[in-house]
């Protein structure tokens, strides 16, 4: 019988289903909700210490449907971190742990770029027993005068440094949650690893502007008739998520091994976590699904994973953790294997072809005839 229990950094979890930093874990009462429907772990929505500064607008999502209108694919969203006060915070995050002591509970956590508030900000959330960080270096809207979020994680001097300063304030497992809005995000996930996080998380949302209102003429969301670029989610981005998390899970491969990944990106059902574990992930976070499921996806989440793992006989999650990271190679690589093997085809046809007079048949005669001709 597989399982889906994992241990991922010490942190021992009943199955890879995590919350996502978002709406999902944005209170104790949330929270509550996913520990109950049996998710693994939950990332609670981010923090800092000062949320006053923090001021959200309405309407902060616009949704891409399909044709047909009945399923949303794609989703942008202009919210911002949390906008409850961190004191509020502490009295939850110490109640969560009251109440589900042996579940996972990770802070993502963010700040501006200032050693004493990322230290003060780690402290007291460990003081309040949460088993680990999630570092959000990757919001790709809002905040960037404050040099918080993607500003941050686009910066790999920046980024390798903050690691630093929180992995010298803490024990716990601290993931560096890396923004897709960069070229190449192995650069700032090399930073983060060097700086001493103990994993990454991949992917943030991609900046996005979901559409425009022909009526109106307006860009969506539209607030007082103006919006600004947002974070893209849902299951349009998956694809672009397993690419940066194959490139990360080719990174902890070959330059940090042993250290952790955990993917966002689009996830829906058991398939979607499949695919990202058979990519080298470790844990496979959920965001915008539970907004469109609910937190009982969960549970057909994990039947999915388990049919998945009987058929191809897999007994844990590290008999296919990255198993299919072997077949990504270059074009020019694509290339050669092709020619190869139509010159292998060809050199079997022509040892195919009639050689001596006991070889001719009856019912392929003419097809030999034309084969010997030029
Ligand atoms: C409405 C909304 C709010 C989000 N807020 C946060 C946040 O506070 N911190 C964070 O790290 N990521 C945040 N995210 C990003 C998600 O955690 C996730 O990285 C991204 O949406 C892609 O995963 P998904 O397709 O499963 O949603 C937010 C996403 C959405 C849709």
């Amino acid at each position: 019988m597989p399982t889906l229990a994992t241990t991922v950094d010490g942190l021992k979890l009943p199955n890879p289903f995590v919350i996502g930093s978002g709406p999902p874990g944005t209170n104790l009462n949330v929270i509550a909700k996913a520990f109950q429907e049996g998710w693994g772990a939950v990332i609670a929505k981010t923090v800092s210490l000062d949320a006053s500064k923090v001021i959200n607008v309405t309407p902060r999502y616009g949704k891409l449907h399909s044709t047909d209108g009945k399923e949303v694919i794609g989703w942008e969203n202009i919210e911002l971190i949390s906008d409850r006060p961190f004191k509020i915070w502490e009295e939850e995050f110490r109640k969560c742990k009251d109440m589900f002591p042996d579940r996972i509970l990770i802070a993502s956590i963010m700040e501006e770029y200032s050693k004493d508030r990322w230290v003060e900000l780690v402290q007291r959330s460990e003081a309040c027993g949460v088993d680990g960080f999630e570092l959000n270096f990757s919001c790709p809207h809002g905040l960037p005068e404050r040099k918080m979020g993607a500003a941050m994680g686009q910066d790999p001097e920046i980024l390798e440094e903050v690691c630093g300063w929180v992995k010298g304030a803490t024990n716990l497992p601290v993931w560096a949650k890396m923004t897709p809005n960069i070229t190449h995000i192995e650069d700032p996930s090399r930073a983060a690893l060097l700086g001493g996080a103990t994993g990454l998380s991949a992917i943030n949302t991609i900046r996005s502007v979901i559409g425009v209102n022909l009526e109106t003429l307006r860009p969506e969301p539209s607030v007082e008739g103006y919006t600004t670029p947002g974070g893209y989610s849902s299951r349009a981005v998956k694809p672009i998520a397993l690419r940066m998390v194959m490139e990360c899970a080719q990174l902890i491969r070959i330059e940090f091994p042993g250290r952790s990944l955990s993917a966002i990106g689009g996830v829906e059902n058991g398939r979607d976590a499949a695919e990202f574990i058979l990519l080298g992930a470790d844990t496979v976070q959920v965001c915008t699904g539970v907004m469109k499921f609910g937190y009982e996806m969960v549970k057909p989440m994990c039947e999915e994973l388990l049919a998945f793992m009987a058929k191809h006989k897999f007994e844990t999650l590290a008999d296919f953790k990255g198993k299919s990271l072997d077949y990504f190679t270059t074009h020019a690589d694509l290339v050669k294997r092709q020619a190869e093997r139509k010159a292998a085809q060809k050199a079997a046809a022509a040892s195919k072809m009639v050689k001596s007079d006991g070889e001719w048949s009856g019912s392929d005669f003419v097809k030999q005839s034309n084969e010997l001709a030029r």
